[in-house]
């Protein structure tokens, strides 16, 4: 038997919205234009750029992206509200492709608190939100803010409701990052059960990273029938972030055996985006950040120094040069064996004999037991000490 073909999944980076909604992060114009150039070359489908209503500089950006980046649909947001979504078509409409995403809290703790307003009012609000959207697009997005904390049979109703009134993609927020993966797979599982029109759009799911838990929720749903993730480089986002592109990305590519599911993201463009969002926005990237850290192809155990020198998949479950580095890192330290000292040796143009490397490395642990890390120049000197004495 054949296998299937795999399920595209479409990527929608709000690296420029939510992404910038993290303390600290604000870029200006020609910072997003440049990170909004960068994603097209990455093969982001959809780029989120921005919420019109918000601010000048904000509209302004939305509306240069629109009109001057071509290669993925250009998005902008707005609540339900007449302004909000006259403003994001404003800043988008002369744009080639793009989408206006409208969003409405449905959750019982933010109809009372935050919206004051009863579930028949936000039906009435969101119905008349997408429509109003669709007056001036055909690409419509609708998100039920706080999706994950809201009853069942309600989210139906809103989704049902939405999708009738011309959204083309739901899209389902976990907003404060309260779903788990079986949790949230169980959401889409039932949206997709009992939400009738259902099949008349994409389901989308957007997940912030508040119990660490982003990727993991963005593909649980994607295993139950989510044909969108939103995501950020680097996992930026309001709070603990947003689910991460790269990470969502390479689980689908290095999974893909499982998920059965591929996205158009060109790989090896991942870190140096990752790159370019950290120096613009200057939020650094942990060192051991999965796909873009510098320690996420860096080995220093001597027994997986060894094994990666034999074969690199005895340690490895993606090549480096698959995401953008160049090669994997050996890196000399204390745990580091014989074998990674002679291989680093050789590179250095040094060809010891069985006995010579027997002595460099005596003194070579000697040091690292001082030193974090031992550099090219350490071993170089190590050795030239060495051979003078030998
Ligand atoms: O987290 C959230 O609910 C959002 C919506 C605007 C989609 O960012
Ligand atoms: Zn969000």
């Amino acid at each position: 038997m054949s296998p299937s073909k795999p399920r595209k999944i479409t990527i929608f980076d709000t690296t420029l919205r939510d992404g910038e909604q993290s303390p600290g992060c604000s870029m200006n114009l020609k910072e997003k234009l440049e990170v909004a150039q960068a994603l097209v070359d990455l093969g982001v489908d959809v780029i989120e750029a921005g919420f019109p209503i918000t601010s000048v500089g904000d509209f302004e950006a939305v509306r240069q992206i629109a009109n001057t980046v071509s290669g993925a649909t250009i998005c902008g947001l707005a609540r339900c509200r007449e302004q909000d979504i006259d403003r994001a078509w404003e800043a988008l409409k002369y744009g080639k492709d793009t989408r206006i995403h409208v969003f409405l809290a449905t959750s019982a703790i933010h109809r009372e608190f935050k919206l004051r307003m009863d579930k028949a009012e936000i039906i009435r609000r969101a119905v008349e939100g997408v429509k109003r959207a669709k007056s001036y697009c055909d690409n419509i997005e609708f998100s039920p803010e706080d999706a994950a904390r809201t009853e069942h049979d309600f989210l139906c109703e809103v989704v049902e409701a939405a999708i009738a009134a011309g959204a083309t993609t739901v899209n389902i927020p976990d907003t404060v990052g309260y779903a788990t993966p079986t949790h949230f797979a169980q959401v889409i599982h039932m949206l997709v059960n009992r939400v009738p029109n259902i099949d008349q759009a994409v389901i989308s799911v957007h997940c912030h990273n508040d119990l660490g838990l982003a990727v993991a929720n963005s593909l649980a749903a994607v295993e139950n029938g989510a044909g969108q993730i939103e995501c950020t480089i680097n996992g930026l986002g309001e709070r603990a972030g947003n689910c991460s592109l790269e990470e969502a990305v390479m689980a689908l590519k290095t999974r893909s055996d499982y998920y059965q599911a591929e996205t158009t993201i060109n790989t090896q463009r991942l870190v140096p985006t990752s790159r370019l969002v950290s120096n613009i926005t200057g939020m650094v990237v942990q060192r051991n950040k999965a796909i873009v850290g510098r320690n996420a192809f860096a080995h220093e155990a001597g027994i997986h120094q060894d094994g990666m020198l034999k074969e690199p998949t005895t340690y490895e479950i993606m090549r480096p040069e698959d995401v953008g580095f160049t090669k994997t890192d050996l890196v000399l330290g204390k745990h580091s064996g014989r074998a990674a000292l002679a291989d680093r040796s050789r590179a250095l143009g040094y060809h010891l004999s069985d006995e010579q490397l027997d002595a460099v490395f005596v003194d070579f642990k000697k040091l690292a037991d001082k030193k974090k890390e031992i550099y090219d120049g350490d071993i170089a000197a190590l050795i030239e000490q060495r051979n003078t004495e030998i």
